[in-house]
């Protein structure tokens, strides 16, 4: 018999779904057992709270301890430190402001999640509790205090780095105590897995969860279906009248760890040594706007937009850069891409790496990050690149523009079937059973 679910996560399958975390598990509230708890992030979200639809609980936190906890502790810290993103020479620098948010905004937000899952708990004692990624790394351990027999997983959907010496110790120990607090631990790679298994060992000297790695994926029939639509499809008349002859594209929240202005270096570097290609090819990102509030991403944003002057004054015409979060442009530029370019610094898994490729229609090349979750997967049919070896992804660019058809076609229809049969469904089928596992 399945058990009831109860899913915890910041961000909840309400509003503006950014990011592929809500996309990958939204497919669960058609279930009649899942009860999601997440934060109320808006004015709108703290409406619904009062009374929210069936399956769906809002933790209203106090403002300054969510604004501590999400734009001090959560984004520009864990974040930056779980994609490791830190010049070190610089940064962080924890002041006492930081210490401040730590205790007054990370502890306090996860304790509010703990009440609300023991508050889950007390009318489904049978059900089984899933926390999702960096936010909640404290509430596991405040739930099992509560509710010692409870069936505890977490996935983290970040990469785990082995180097937590940014974090003083007595709050490393806090990190790696909330999480051990669970039954389960997932990740998405067997590297990120391993890596957490080591970090345990020096941090708290044993790993006493279970720790799984499960890559997370899509759901194909619902991408198809969303990429047939007229919307979609005006789009990609629109850019095939536009396009020239080869279309490099890149789909990304417009985040540090994404690798966007050293991406736009690189191509610029490409029409330098290759000036065959100029006016031949043209690079189209779509950035979704991602995290305004936080410094760290406003700094970025006038990187980014430093580096596109650099390359439209340089190589006008070449670069087309679509600010806005705009899911059917998304959808028609994965159709027409003859380059996906996908080289973050660090990523969980990405998930445009699985989209991109299930929805061409040119037997486009995947250049893809070797830090990129998904890479552990895809790696035999795309060409892989380092995040900072701006050349070789230059070279690898190239490479991909330059492929034979026979050799584009073979990789493109591997990495389609690949997704096809690697499925979200598949994905959660896996996490699942780990979870009743790790508690029979
Ligand atoms: O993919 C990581 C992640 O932090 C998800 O948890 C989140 O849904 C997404 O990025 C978008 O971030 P935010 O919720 O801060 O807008």
């Amino acid at each position: 018999m399945q058990r009831p679910l109860i899913v915890v996560s910041n961000r909840g399958p309400v509003g503006r779904g950014s990011g592929g975390l809500v996309t990958a598990l939204r497919g669960l509230q058609e279930r009649d057992d899942v009860v999601w708890i997440a934060s109320a992030m808006t004015a709108e979200d703290r409406a619904l709270a009062v009374d929210p639809p069936a399956g769906l609980r809002l933790v209203v936190h106090d403002p300054r301890a969510y604004d501590l906890f999400y734009n001090t502790i959560a984004n520009p810290f864990l974040w930056f430190l779980l994609n490791s993103l830190w010049d070190r020479a610089v940064a962080p620098e924890l002041d006492d402001a930081f210490h401040v948010a730590w205790h007054d905004g990370y502890e306090e937000v996860n304790r509010g999640f703990a009440e609300a899952v023991v508050a889950e708990l007390d009318d489904r004692p049978d059900a089984l509790v899933w926390f999702h990624d960096y936010h909640l790394f404290l509430a596991p351990r405040l739930v099992r205090a509560a509710r010692p027999d409870a069936t505890l997983g977490h996935f983290v959907h970040t990469p785990w780095p082995t180097d937590w010496s940014a974090l003083p110790g007595a709050l490393r120990r806090e990190v790696h105590d909330g999480l051990l607090a669970n039954d389960v631990v997932g990740f998405h790679t067997e590297r990120w897995a391993a890596s957490f298994r080591r970090s345990c060992a020096d941090v708290v000297g044993d790993c006493t969860a279970c720790v799984v790695h499960h890559p997370i994926s899509i759901d194909p029939a619902e991408f198809e279906r969303l990429a047939d639509d007229e919307a979609v499809r005006a789009v990609e008349r629109e850019l095939m009248e536009e396009r020239p002859e080869k279309l490099v594209v890149r789909v990304d929240r417009a985040d540090p760890s994404k690798n966007i202005v050293r991406g736009f270096h690189a191509f610029g570097l490409l029409l330098e040594e290759h000036p065959e290609w100029r006016g031949r090819v043209r690079l189209l990102a779509r950035l979704d706007p991602s995290r305004e509030t936080i410094p760290e991403y406003a700094a970025y944003r006038e990187a980014i937009d430093r580096a596109v002057r650099e390359l439209e004054e340089r190589h006008p015409g070449s670069v087309t850069v679509e600010l806005a979060d705009d899911f059917v442009r998304s959808l028609a530029a994965y159709r027409q891409y003859d380059v996906l370019f996908v080289n973050p610094v660090f990523d969980g898994l990405n998930l445009v790496a699985k989209e991109g490729p299930l929805l061409n229609t040119r037997a486009g090349v995947l250049v893809l990050s070797e830090n990129a979750g998904a890479h552990e997967e895809l790696a035999g049919w795309v060409v892989t690149i380092n995040p900072n070896d701006v050349e070789g992804q230059a070279q690898a660019l190239y490479e991909a523009l330059t492929m034979d058809e026979g050799d584009r076609r073979r990789r493109a229809e591997a990495l389609a079937a690949h997704v096809r049969t690697h499925d979200v469904a598949r994905w959660l089928e896996a996490v699942l059973a780990d979870l009743n596992a790790a508690r029979a």
